[in-house]
């Protein structure tokens, strides 16, 4: 929790950085299609998309580099109280690495990613009637809040600590002292995890993982069925 030098350091591994625009598409992906039907399947490879990051991220947040490491980020409640008042102060707590109003939303986020993923897998399994359903667009939208709040303390951090956040997340570094600094990449570990998704993308397309989207959505066999009685 020092003041930032002034040495561009490096803080953000490449795992960190893909997973996070990786995750940032999935949701965005999974939000604009979770109406349709016609995008239905698109939206239930996004959902496993988002489910299978969030397990890399799992694992990585045991084996990634320092600041990646959710013993980095581990804050408890009262940390997060002290750092929300200290933004009130004229010299607000800076971390290099995730601040703990942060971490917070980014556990939550995470946490509702998987109970939106698996909730999601369920209901449209027809496990759960309209409960499941009812789950999902909750989990659902309660991660498109958290998604807003987080976007907002990033740009408010932003702002505050007069250091570009998002920028941060794209090149990877930050201004710091150098002993602060991780010193790799990771970059083999973040091609395999394109490759995982790009591999898991390519055998969709390929009509290779159609037993994933069988499930034939509540309101299609209802038309199905309108359509049987019909003829
Ligand atoms: C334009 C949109 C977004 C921007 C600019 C953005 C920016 C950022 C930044 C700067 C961080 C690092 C925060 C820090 O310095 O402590 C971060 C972390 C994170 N963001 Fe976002 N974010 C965006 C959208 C999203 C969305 C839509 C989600 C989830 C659905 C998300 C989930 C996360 C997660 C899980 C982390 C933690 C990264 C990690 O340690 O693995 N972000 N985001």
């Amino acid at each position: 929790m020092k003041a930032p030098g002034n040495t561009r350091i490096l803080v953000w591994d490449l795992p960190t950085r893909w997973f996070h625009w990786l995750l940032a598409a999935s949701f965005a992906g999974a939000w604009l299609t979770g109406d349709s039907e016609r995008f239905r399947d698109i939206h239930v490879i996004l959902g496993y998309t988002m489910l299978g990051l969030i397990a890399f991220r799992l694992l990585w947040g045991f084996i990634g580099t320092r600041y990646a490491r959710f013993a980095d980020f581990a804050y408890s409640p009262a940390s997060v109280m002290r750092y929300a008042k200290s933004l009130l102060s004229r010299q607000p707590e800076h971390y290099i690495g995730h601040n703990p109003a942060g971490a917070a939303a980014i556990f939550l986020l995470l946490a509702l990613g998987i109970a939106s993923g698996i909730s999601g897998w369920l209901a449209y399994n027809e496990i759960g009637g309209d409960w499941m359903e009812a789950g999902h667009a909750l989990f659902s939208d309660l991660m498109l809040l958290m998604a807003g709040l987080h976007i907002a303390g990033v740009i408010a951090a932003s702002v505050l600590h007069r250091e570009n956040l998002a920028r941060a997340m794209v090149t990877g570094y930050k201004q710091g002292e150098p002993d602060a600094a991780i010193t790799r990449k990771r970059g083999l570990a973040a091609i395999l995890l394109v490759a995982a998704v790009a591999g898991f993308w390519g055998l969709w397309f390929n009509g290779r993982l159609d037993f994933l989207v069988s499930a034939q959505p509540a309101g299609q066999q209802e038309e199905n069925g309108e359509r049987a009685d019909d003829d």
